[in-house]
């Protein structure tokens, strides 16, 4: 049920996989840095992948998508592995190599069972994915495995504490919407944390920060760091207007500080 969802779905319904040429694939690169808040714009994961340093890395990206961060990596120097399980992806990610003649290798396989060498990546980066695998704990054992000793890994994974968990989804689609009669307040999140018409049939994890120290408890210089985007308060109507906008600026990315949407580990093997 899970894998078809993504089999369909991809990181993107709307993207045509039939035409891909290299200006489709940069309107989809573009449009994933510009729309994707956790991409942090143009300035392209700049908050958390310093990508200077990746030149000679070996880089394996995990639940690749269509490969812009991954392509983005190569572009800097790394030798990147494209991971992903849904076969639309894959030809997707095969398409874009031949296309931008990169070395890019691509393993269409589940996150959970990689068939690859232990010790063998400097960097290990999931964005967005791992959060929708229910065997999450088995992708941070591969994750540890593979990863070389003194490797590091780079995980976005929804954040529970957030604004969007508790406001957008609970308040305006369990209590309003009377969904927590039938459902639990996770359930509730996961039905709404995507697209309500396409988001059926898959899984979604919310995680707390002291859940996610848990979950990398083995490794080392552990870091936690959370984003949001404006419009995660911006949308919060109050008396006819949107709170978000009356909040200063600075105070408004200290909330998003402390609650947005994405919550990004960092970690040393
Ligand atoms: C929300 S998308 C994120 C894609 C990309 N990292 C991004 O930021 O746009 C999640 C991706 O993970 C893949 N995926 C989901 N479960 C997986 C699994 N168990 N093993 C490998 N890939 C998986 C999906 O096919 C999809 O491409």
């Amino acid at each position: 049920m899970k894998r078809i969802y993504w089999e369909k779905a991809g990181p993107n319904f709307k993207v045509n996989i039939d035409c891909c040429n290299l200006e489709a694939i940069s309107n989809i690169d573009d449009e994933f840095f510009s729309a994707n808040s956790y991409a942090h714009g143009k300035d392209k994961f700049s908050k958390i992948i310093d990508v200077r340093k990746l030149k000679g890395m070996k880089v394996l990206d995990i639940g690749a998508g269509f490969g812009s961060l991954a392509s983005l990596m190569e572009k800097f120097g790394a030798d990147v592995t494209a991971l992903d399980f849904s076969s639309r992806c894959a030809v997707f990610l095969r398409k874009r190599k031949e296309l931008e003649g990169s070395n890019m290798s691509v393993l269409e396989c589940d996150a959970t069972d990689i068939p690859l060498e232990d010790n063998s990546f400097d960097l290990i980066v999931s964005i967005g994915t791992i959060h929708h695998i229910p065997d999450y704990r088995k992708v941070i054992d591969n994750i540890y495995r593979l990863l070389k000793p003194n490797g590091k890994c780079i995980v976005m994974l929804y954040h529970k504490s957030s604004i969007s968990y508790y406001y957008h989804k609970i308040i305006k689609h369990g209590i309003f919407g009377i969904g927590l009669l039938r459902l639990s307040a996770d359930e509730v999140v996961r039905k709404y944390s995507e697209d309500p018409n396409e988001g059926t049939g898959f899984y979604s994890h919310f995680f707390k920060k002291g859940e996610v120290l848990e979950l990398f408890g083995r490794f080392k210089d552990k870091d936690v760091k959370i984003y949001g985007h404006p419009i995660e308060l911006e949308a919060i109507p109050f008396g006819g207007l949107k709170l978000g906008k009356l909040v200063p600026e600075g105070l408004r990315d200290k909330i998003l500080s402390k609650y947005g949407w994405f919550m990004y580990i960092q970690a040393t093997k």
